[in-house]
């Protein structure tokens, strides 16, 4: 099990954005403060874009930027310049409202029409910026996770041939129903981070975050369900809506 999972119920999505924008900044600042850097993996879809712009809102004259690192869980395979692009989404929302050096950022190369090349040059981008020893992961602060309605995470989704990966970082994942490849960090690296924060909100959440959280059945079918940090911290930000069917106790 992980070193250490939170479950943190907020009420509406507003509450969430808000408790998770501030999460981000205290871890942000904290690793600074400790080491001197702050290296965070973004994420996709819907939920992630209120909190990018709350925290261009809240913090672009407060954290060191200088000292903050950007890269991505996963992105879907088109140019940065698709509306598909998450990091298109979080350049809008956050990187262009804030000080961030350009150097500091790191997207995954989703332009490359080789989803392979594009895993692998991004696996290159991390090795050479973490220097992991050989056999170990980079070790991220802090990495963001959504969670879809079939228990996918990250480009991580069920059944698919990524959730077998032991050694590389990155890979292109084939997602047969969404008839394209994604590229998409491993679960290996999901958990080395020191955190993981999960933002799970709305009702067409319920069932699956049931499941996850109270569920038997394996991490293949809801691979949310294999993040697990091995020496890391996990947190669920999760609204009312999505929380629905979870038992009180959780
Ligand atoms: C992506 C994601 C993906 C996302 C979930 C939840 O690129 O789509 O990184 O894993 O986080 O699908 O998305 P929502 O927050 O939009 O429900």
């Amino acid at each position: 099990m992980s070193a250490s999972v939170e479950v943190r119920r907020l009420t509406t999505p507003q509450d969430l954005f808000q408790a998770a924008a501030e999460e981000v900044i205290r871890v942000a600042t904290a690793a600074v403060a400790e080491r001197g850097r702050f290296t965070i993996a973004l994420s996709g879809g819907s939920t992630p874009r209120n909190l990018y712009t709350l925290i261009a809102a809240n913090a672009s004259t407060g954290l060191p930027w200088a000292q903050i690192f950007f890269f991505w869980g996963d992105e879907r395979h088109v140019p940065p310049t698709d509306p598909e692009s998450n990091y298109r989404m979080a350049q809008e929302t956050l990187l262009s409202k804030v000080p961030v050096p350009p150097a500091n950022i790191f997207r995954i190369p989703g332009e490359n029409p080789d989803a392979s090349a594009a895993a692998e040059a991004y696996e290159q981008t991390l090795r050479k910026f973490f220097v992991p020893a050989p056999g170990e992961f980079p070790r991220f602060d802090l990495i963001l996770l959504g969670m879809g309605p079939d228990g996918h995470t990250a480009s991580l989704f069920p059944e698919t041939e990524a959730l077998q990966e032991k050694s590389r970082l990155v890979v292109a994942n084939w997602v047969e129903k969404l008839n394209t490849s994604r590229i998409s960090l491993t679960v290996p690296v999901l958990n080395a981070a020191r955190q993981v924060a999960f933002l799970v909100g709305g009702a067409d959440k319920a069932a699956v975050l049931h499941e996850v959280l109270e569920g038997d059945a394996p991490g293949e079918k809801y691979p949310s369900k294999l993040v697990r940090p091995s020496e890391g911290k996990l947190i669920w930000f999760i609204d009312r809506a999505a929380a629905s069917e979870l038992s009180p106790a959780v």
